[in-house]
């Protein structure tokens, strides 16, 4: 930043060679006169050379806006004392001193300045960082701004940063070193207390090395080579201090190496420690704390936020969970639609095809993708349990009824025919007569028996719920026009209306109020979702789980959308909300399809404009429907 010096044209009068002398030897300073003074804001570091009596009512009234202000004075003239003490007075130049000696002043104003203006600098860098660390809640991308700005701030060549947790263990978690070129990754290694950030951790002092190598044998720790033989490194100088969070408590530990006199060199030997290397200072240390306690406080609210995360995932985990129990048939469903429905996500995101070039899922798009897709079903809690298991046309008690009016059918025949013959022997003189007749009966008898197991037959095979469309058979329709004659003498029906039309059902296994139902989940769903106060990050989440039996034609329900009506990240979580149902274990009521099979109708569901047939094509392409056998 530039400075400038104000000269009053009382002092370039009088002394015209402090003019020639700022101009030539403080470059960076620019020079004005005092007209342009007055109109100076303030705002940029300035020093103002100016007569005593000319400047003397600025600083009386206390409106000078300036960084420093020197008063030229006559010899003998004496200033006020709270003038003196006044925090913009740097000094006062004597008209009859000597050239030499008036620079001096000079000089040690700008030198000022210029502390002053690194310190501002230094102040601001920290505050942006302090910024720039709370508005970050990613842990890891935490570890990676503090240790890139602790680095850039003090100028090392290294950087390592420790988390604590609540039991006081200290984990090492991400290091940085501008000197060599392997890459860290974030980990969590468990370190010990004799180490230097585990003495620093368990005492909460700052340790300030000028050699990692010669710490005195009664220091309370010691320094561990192997980190420098692993990367073939040489670490000198280092200062390691705590980071506390808002109550004073260490939640972590920052490492410092290697404070550098040159910003770009590299170092690797000894040797270029010694050309290259100095000692983090007093100054360095009150930079650092200043960055520590800024890092500690977002390490704080970081940890807690994802704390906090995994929490309510967990919870979402677990009462999704919970509702699938109630269908064992589909335990897992979510979670492998939520898998899929991520991958997707995330090579949709990748993709720089024309189509997708410009869609991209930051972290937080892709949680409420997963954790819409995890909760999409939740709505099944509203369903009736025997709804949802419901494995064939009529439930098994709807079953047992119909095979006692079986019962009662051939119980009811077998009655009438006993009675006929009885009647046969009662009217017949002699039993030889009737042979022929009773015969006969027992025969018909014996028919009606054959054709009642028969159309028991068709009534089982009719209760399996159909894959495919398929019209009730002509052998049910004749179950259905049945009759037979009660014990009480009414005629009945051995199928009423609506086993009828359950057995008749085309396809599946849910009767129309039940396949009702069932849809109604989607609602109950977004109800429920509805109620939760989602953060905004995640407050498109009820709409995207909403949608999810909405098909692109419109044929879907409940509120039968179309196309763009249909947000993209719904319609990736319907090409994994089908893929699964298809592919999934076996179910009672449904054999479970190959991956090819499965694609294929998806395929033909793309085709027909069901289903997005480009998501759907990244999917394939992407690999997304593979699932290791684990996630089965
Ligand atoms: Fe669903
Ligand atoms: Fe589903």
């Amino acid at each position: 930043m530039k400075k400038t010096v104000y000269l009053s044209d009382q002092v370039r009068e009088r002394c015209p060679g402090l003019n020639d002398w700022i101009a030539l030897r403080i470059g960076e300073h620019q020079l004005c006169s005092l007209t342009a003074a007055k109109v100076f804001s303030g705002a940029e570091p300035a020093l103002v050379i100016v007569g005593y009596e000319q400047g003397r009512p600025w600083l009386e009234d206390w409106v000078v806006p300036y960084p420093l202000i020197i008063f030229w004075a006559r010899s003998g003239q004496v200033l006020p004392p709270e003038l003196m003490d006044h925090p913009r007075f740097h000094g006062r130049i004597n008209e009859a001193d000597a050239t030499d000696q008036q620079l001096l002043v000079i000089k040690s104003a700008l030198d000022r300045i210029r502390d002053q203006q690194h310190i501002a600098e230094m102040m601001d860098d920290i505050l942006e960082v302090g910024r720039a660390l709370a508005s970050e809640k990613n842990l890891d991308r935490l570890f990676d701004l503090i240790l890139d700005h602790a680095q850039k701030l003090l100028n090392a060549d290294g950087a390592s940063i420790y988390t604590r947790d609540k039991n006081g263990k200290l984990y090492f978690r991400l290091w940085r070193n501008a000197s060599t070129d392997t890459k860290a990754e974030a980990q969590k290694t468990l370190v010990g207390d004799k180490s230097i950030a585990g003495y620093v951790a368990q005492t909460g002092e700052p340790v300030l090395l000028d050699d990692a190598y010669d710490i005195p044998e009664s220091a309370p720790y010691t320094f561990n080579p192997a980190s420098d033989r692993s990367i073939n490194y040489h670490t000198r100088s280092m200062l390691t201090l705590p980071m506390r969070n808002k109550a004073g408590d260490v939640v972590g530990v920052l490492q410092l190496i290697n404070r550098k006199r040159e910003p770009d060199a590299r170092l690797a030997t000894a040797g270029d420690c010694d050309a290259f290397v100095v000692s983090f200072g007093e100054p360095d240390i009150r930079i650092a704390q200043a960055l520590a306690g800024q890092a500690g406080s977002a390490l704080e609210n970081s940890i807690l936020y994802s704390d906090i995360e995994n929490l309510f995932e967990g919870f979402i985990k677990a009462s999704v969970q919970a509702i699938e129990a109630r269908d064992p048939t589909t335990a897992g469903h979510s979670f492998r639609v939520a898998e899929f429905t991520d991958r997707l996500a995330r090579a949709v995101d990748r993709s720089d095809s024309r189509i997708y070039r410009d869609i991209r899922f930051d972290r937080e798009e892709l949680r409420e993708i997963r954790f819409a897709s995890l909760l999409h079903d939740f709505g099944k809690v509203g369903v009736r349990e025997n709804v949802l298991v419901k494995s064939h046309k009529l439930y098994p008690f709807e079953m047992e009824v119909l095979k006692q009016r079986f019962l009662l059918a051939r119980t009811s025949f077998e009655r009438e025919s006993m009675s006929r013959i009885i009647g046969l022997y009662e009217r017949a003189e002699h039993p030889d007569q009737v042979a022929e007749e009773r015969e006969q009966i027992e025969q018909l008898l014996k028919q009606e028996g054959q054709r009642l197991d028969r159309f028991l037959e068709v009534v089982l095979h009719a209760n399996e719920p159909a894959v495919s469309d398929t019209l009730a058979s002509d052998e049910l329709q004749e179950v259905a026009k049945y009759r037979f004659r009660n014990v009480d003498g009414r005629t009945t029906r051995l199928l009423d209306d609506f086993e009828f039309a359950c057995l008749a059902l085309a396809k599946g296994s849910l009767n129309e109020e039940e396949r009702l139902e069932i849809e109604s989940h989607v609602t109950h769903t977004f109800a429920f979702l509805s109620l939760i106060p989602w953060t905004r990050n995640l407050s498109k989440l009820p709409h995207i789980a909403y949608g999810h039996h909405e098909k692109l034609d419109g044929t879907g329900y409940p509120l039968g959308l179309s196309g763009d009506e249909i947000p993209i990240q719904t319609r990736m979580m319907t090409i994994s909300d089908i893929y699964d149902a298809l592919t999934a274990s076996d179910r009672p009521y449904k054999k479970s399809l190959s991956p090819e099979r499965a694609l294929d109708i998806l395929a033909a569901e793309a085709g027909a404009g069901k289903v997005d047939g480009d998501l759907f094509r990244v999917f394939v392409d992407s690999g997304a429907h593979r699932l290791i056998d684990s996630d089965r």
